[in-house]
């Protein structure tokens, strides 16, 4: 490849971004559409909302279907899980739960993949917060039509019914 060829080729190669940069596909200062947040325009920066509370009721909640991880009805703001140490297992663990009266992690805390049940916590049900989660006192965002297994089984039993 000759020199001029090379030089041409770069010049295009800067050009391009430039050019695709210079004609944004709307006007910045449009008004956005409301989404997660409120309008306001492209470029404007507008504040975080507020984090909300952790629904802290210590009340069970009821499960969509029996494999569901419930979710955790207290708060857990600053409970530390490392490699040291877990916070979740000084009241959930099979020794601690009679003193603290929390729920003892179920069997399947303590099976490897095998399904072999093991003396301690399986290291792959060892951070509690890859499946268990609080909920915050909040409008949910989206709409959500889940309907869990009772009421598709009522469905089918009504539709069943009818002629
Ligand atoms: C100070 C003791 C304590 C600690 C620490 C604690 N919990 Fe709990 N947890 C409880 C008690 C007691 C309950 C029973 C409901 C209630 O009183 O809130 C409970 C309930 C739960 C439930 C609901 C179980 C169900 O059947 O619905 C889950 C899930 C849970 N905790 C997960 C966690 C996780 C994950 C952590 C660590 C991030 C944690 N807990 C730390 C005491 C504790
Ligand atoms: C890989 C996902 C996963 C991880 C990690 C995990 N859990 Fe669970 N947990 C579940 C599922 C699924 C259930 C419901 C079905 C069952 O018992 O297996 C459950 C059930 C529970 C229950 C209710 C037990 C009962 O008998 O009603 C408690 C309490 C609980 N987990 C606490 C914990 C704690 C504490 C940790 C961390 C040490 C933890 N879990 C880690 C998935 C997980």
């Amino acid at each position: 490849m000759n020199g001029r060829l090379l030089s041409l080729l770069l010049a295009l190669l800067l050009w391009l971004p430039a050019a695709m940069a210079a004609e944004p596909a709307y006007p910045l200062d449009a008004p956005a559409p409301d989404g997660r947040r409120a309008g306001g325009t492209l470029t404007q920066e507008l504040p975080a909302p507020p984090l909300a509370e952790d629904e802290n009721k210590d009340l069970k909640r009821e499960r969509n279907y029996p494999e569901q991880p419930p979710t955790i009805p207290h708060s857990i703001r600053g409970y530390q899980i490392d490699k040291n140490s877990n916070k979740c297992l000084t009241c959930h663990s099979r020794a601690n739960s009679a003193r603290t009266q929390a729920p003892m992690i179920s069997i399947t805390h303590y099976m490897d993949r095998d399904g072999q049940a093991l003396a301690a916590v399986s290291p792959r049900r060892y951070f509690c917060n890859q499946c268990h989660v609080p909920q915050k006192d909040v409008k949910p965002l989206v709409d959500n039509s889940f309907k869990n297994i009772d009421q598709v089984l009522q469905d089918e039993i009504n539709g069943q019914q009818k002629p």
